[in-house]
């Protein structure tokens, strides 16, 4: 999705704000531009193009030091130069950058023409820089003022930055339902849309909220809304750039899949009490009388996330006996659900950005429900609109296919299930069960990931076919949605889950030599079951790939084996996730893809 850099300090800017946008580059884009504040003009380069060759043709004379950035994905308009960000007024004294959906751009639009505005672009963007030109109508109209006059006339979403020629010292920012991130260095300022872009400069990062503008200068900022000055808090990002390397691997994601078993160790750390036998989540906000107050959880993400909310929803009603499922958060926000008082929901999301996510937990909110978070992001929006919650210290995740991050989802959730259940029912023994199947998934991580050989191989061969099914059974069925999800978003693969009851009540119809099954089945209570439907899929000649346990008699000779070390049944689902991680980035690399950046997608979504 767009990203946004700013800089107002000492120091020349477009090169920090190059820099800024090449660290945006993982969410996806089509064009890329600057504008820096000249002495006397704004000085404006942008294309269709890579931030790369954006840097290469940059002007020479392009000195300034205050500027704006952006990489742009399309939406009004195909990428092009003129439709690429920063976009100018038609008198070139305002540059505006802009995140979000202007919802009425076309009438704006209409009556900018009918005013003899010469339109030079096709974006909603474009209405902002003329509306804020226009917005100075005396010599004493400040740049806070026109862009506040300016937001008075907009339905819609923004993240924006805007540079005036006659306020050089200053970039005002403004938020509405897309995150503005301000960075506080040593006589300078910075301003993003995400913290991949600061963290070089600064570890000190102010998260603007809904209706916050703010006006960056060298020495400062003051944050405030139409009506007042606002106060804000500096958090510390405990990231830097070293996160945000490849550090050796051909991509982020398999970098990412590699680190699991330390991102693992960071997501448990300090949360297992062992003596007690269960698991201490200070950031709930809410005591154990409060949390049994609960009859029911709801689970609330999108794509991945909300298959980890699924295994989640499971582990919580099997281990704390709590009624509990997960709904897609896009779904949910548009049906008027109702909202009860005695459940208790959780929104789950890696970048806490997702708009849907986001929209869900406001709405939740207005309703009077009780929200928490599982986020990876800290400070983010989602984690900050929610009433308390767990963190799920990944690290930052740069591919866009989640994986690290999706782990440490579900041992959030097995972290979160396991407190439900240890003030509930759960006896000690059973809590001390789970916390040394917990404790063992790092090194068991370690060995599936030592398998990478075998899975390659494994990748090739399914790569070639054009279509899979997925399958799992209860605990295995959310396993087998992210199986197929993963694969499809890297590899562009048709891929289907289903569950694997439900073979026989249609998709069975499609099962024959050209369409192979990745079949899950762990040795648990429903095996005799799992492996009665790898029978029905081998007497159709279906090529098998089965994810499973070692020791387990399959009664089938598959084309492919995976085994996984065996957990506590209710973890299972966790580890017989990851060979399905490096066999969707082994099949994307056989096709030849863009591992890290699949078309079409972008790592978080914080627009409609
Ligand atoms: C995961 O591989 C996907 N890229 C996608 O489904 C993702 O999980 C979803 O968009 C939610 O993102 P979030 O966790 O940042 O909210």
């Amino acid at each position: 999705m767009c990203g946004i850099v700013g800089y107002v300090g000492a120091k020349p800017a477009a090169p920090i704000l190059v820099d800024g946008l090449a660290r945006l580059e993982y969410r996806g884009y089509d064009s890329a531009g600057v504008a820096v504040l000249g002495p006397s003009e704004i000085r404006l380069h942008r294309d269709a193009v890579r931030v790369r060759e954006l840097e290469a043709s940059l002007p020479k004379r392009f000195a300034g030091k205050t500027g704006i950035g952006h990489t742009r994905w399309a939406t009004h308009g195909v990428p092009s130069q003129r439709n690429a960000h920063p976009q100018l007024s038609a008198d070139g004294r305002v540059a505006v950058v802009h995140n979000g959906i202007i919802d009425n751009a076309s009438q704006l639009r209409a009556e900018l023409a009918a005013d003899g505005v010469e339109l030079t672009s096709d974006t909603d963007t474009e209405v902002l820089a003329h509306l804020i030109a226009r917005a100075h109508t005396s010599d004493t109209t400040t740049l806070e003022q026109a862009v506040l006059a300016t937001l008075d006339r907009i339905e819609g979403t923004y993240g924006l930055a805007v540079l005036d020629r006659a306020h050089p010292d200053r970039i005002v920012v403004a938020r509405n339902g897309s995150p503005i991130i301000l960075g506080i260095g040593d006589r300078e300022m910075h301003v993003a849309s995400d913290t991949a872009a600061l963290v070089r400069y600064t570890k000190q990062v102010v998260h603007l909220d809904d209706g916050e503008l703010a006006t960056l200068k060298a020495d400062g900022y003051q944050t405030f809304t139409r009506d007042a000055r606002t106060t804000k808090t500096a958090v510390t990002v405990d990231w830097d750039t070293s996160d945000y390397g490849s550090d050796g691997h051909a991509h982020f994601m398999h970098k990412e899949i590699a680190e699991q078993p330390d991102s693992v160790r960071r997501v448990l750390k300090g949360r297992l009490d062992e003596r007690f036998h269960t698991v201490r989540l200070g950031g709930l906000e809410m005591d154990a009388r409060e949390l049994r107050e609960f009859r029911r959880v709801k689970i609330l993400g999108c794509g991945s996330a909300y298959y980890a909310g699924q295994a989640g929803a499971q582990f919580i009603e099997e281990v704390a006996r709590i009624p509990a499922d997960a709904e897609p958060a896009s779904e949910f926000r548009y049906r008027n659900p109702v909202i009860e008082k005695d459940t208790l929901y959780v929104a789950v999301s890696q970048s806490g950005e997702t708009y849907d996510t986001l929209v869900a937990v406001q709405e939740l909110k207005r309703k009077g429900g009780r929200v928490i978070g599982l986020v990876n992001a800290v400070g983010s929006s989602i984690a900050r609109e929610c009433d308390g919650g767990v963190y799920l210290h990944a690290g930052p995740e740069v591919a866009v296919a989640s994986t690290k991050a999706l782990t440490n989802m579900l041992v959030g959730f097995a972290l979160l299930g396991l407190h439900l259940g240890r003030i509930r029912d759960v006896s000690p023994a059973d809590g001390r069960r789970l916390i040394t199947a917990l404790q063992a998934l790092p090194e068991q991580i370690e060995r599936i990931l030592a398998d990478e050989d075998h899975l390659a191989a494994v990748a090739k061969d399914l790569a070639q076919a054009p279509s899979l099914f997925f399958v799992g059974r209860t605990r295995g069925f959310p396993v087998a949605r992210e199986g197929a999800q993963k694969l499809k978003e890297i590899s562009y693969r048709h891929a289907e889950a289903y569950q694997t009851s439900e073979l026989k009540h249609g998709p069975l119809a499609l099962v024959g030599p050209e369409l192979p099954t990745v079949a899950i089945v762990p040795d648990d209570e429903l095996l005799e079951r799992n492996l009665g439907a790898l029978q029905e899929i081998t007497a159709r000649s279906g090529p098998l790939v089965v994810v499973t346990h070692d020791g387990v008699d399959l009664g089938v000779v598959p084309a492919h084996v995976i085994a996984v070390p065996k957990s506590e049944p209710e973890l299972d689902p966790l580890l017989l996730t990851i060979p399905l991680q490096l066999l969707a980035y082994h099949a994307a690399l056989t096709l030849g893809h863009d591992v890290d950046k699949p078309r079409n997608l972008a790592k978080s979504v914080t627009v409609e």
